[in-house]
């Protein structure tokens, strides 16, 4: 089947921060931001570090839904602490965010461990590295987009840049090290704008 996901700003060049919502077998929902990639088709994937009860729950029931939000308190509440009750819808037997502008429920058909390459953690942990399918969309409001964060890399290396040349040499370390961090993570997660856009800040702030 196709799914219309162009129509949230999915494509399959970028990677997307979304929530996941699960649910375990006592029917308790969880909600934690991760990363969303776009295969074409119904194909989707993320990766997972073990440990998470986001993995543990997906592991179980091979099911989760990614909702589609720019809402900083529903990342921040997921992330930190546990997402009220409140903000979930009233199904038992899924977990939805009741303001997401979209979300796509999506059915795990492989789980593979790996080892994480090229990742600042400096811990062995594994990671998961999940496949699914799309099972169904439900999009409630276009215009909320999913969330790549490519472009605040950029916005942020050039208001760095802008005062570049006003500062002292432990800010200009500073900053030199954001753009070595947010360049490592476009090449990762951005599209071919935001990965030469990075290429260009990168060059001005050698010769600087
Ligand atoms: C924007 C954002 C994106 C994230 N992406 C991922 C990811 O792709 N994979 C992952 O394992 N953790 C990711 N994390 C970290 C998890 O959200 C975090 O470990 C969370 O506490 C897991 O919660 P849980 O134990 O309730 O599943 C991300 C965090 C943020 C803020």
């Amino acid at each position: 089947m196709n799914f219309k996901l162009e129509k949230i700003g999915i494509n399959t060049e970028e990677r997307y921060e979304c929530i996941y919502t699960t649910i375990d077998e006592n029917g308790n929902k969880n909600s934690a931001a991760i990363g969303l990639k776009y295969f074409g088709k119904d194909n989707i994937g993320c990766r997972i570090f073990e440990g998470s009860k986001t993995l543990e729950n997906i592991q179980k029931t091979k099911r989760y839904v990614a909702n589609i939000t720019q809402d900083p308190l529903i990342f921040t509440r997921s992330t930190i602490g546990k997402l009220p009750d409140e903000y979930y819808t009233d199904d038992k037997d899924i977990a939805i965010l009741k303001d997401a502008g979209s979300y796509i429920i999506v059915n795990v058909v492989d789980i593979e461990e790996q080892k994480p390459e090229n990742t600042p953690m400096d811990n062995n942990q594994s990671i998961f590295l999940i496949k699914g399918k799309i099972e169904d969309i439900t999009i409630n409001d276009e215009s909320i987009k999913a969330f790549n964060r490519g472009l605040y890399g950029v916005i942020e290396c050039l208001v760095n840049f802008s005062r570049y040349q006003i500062v002292d040499d432990e800010k200009r370390a500073e900053y030199m090290e954001r753009v070595t961090e947010n360049n490592r993570i476009i090449q990762r997660i951005g599209n071919s704008k935001t990965k030469e856009a990075m290429q260009i800040i990168k060059k001005e702030y050698e010769k600087n």
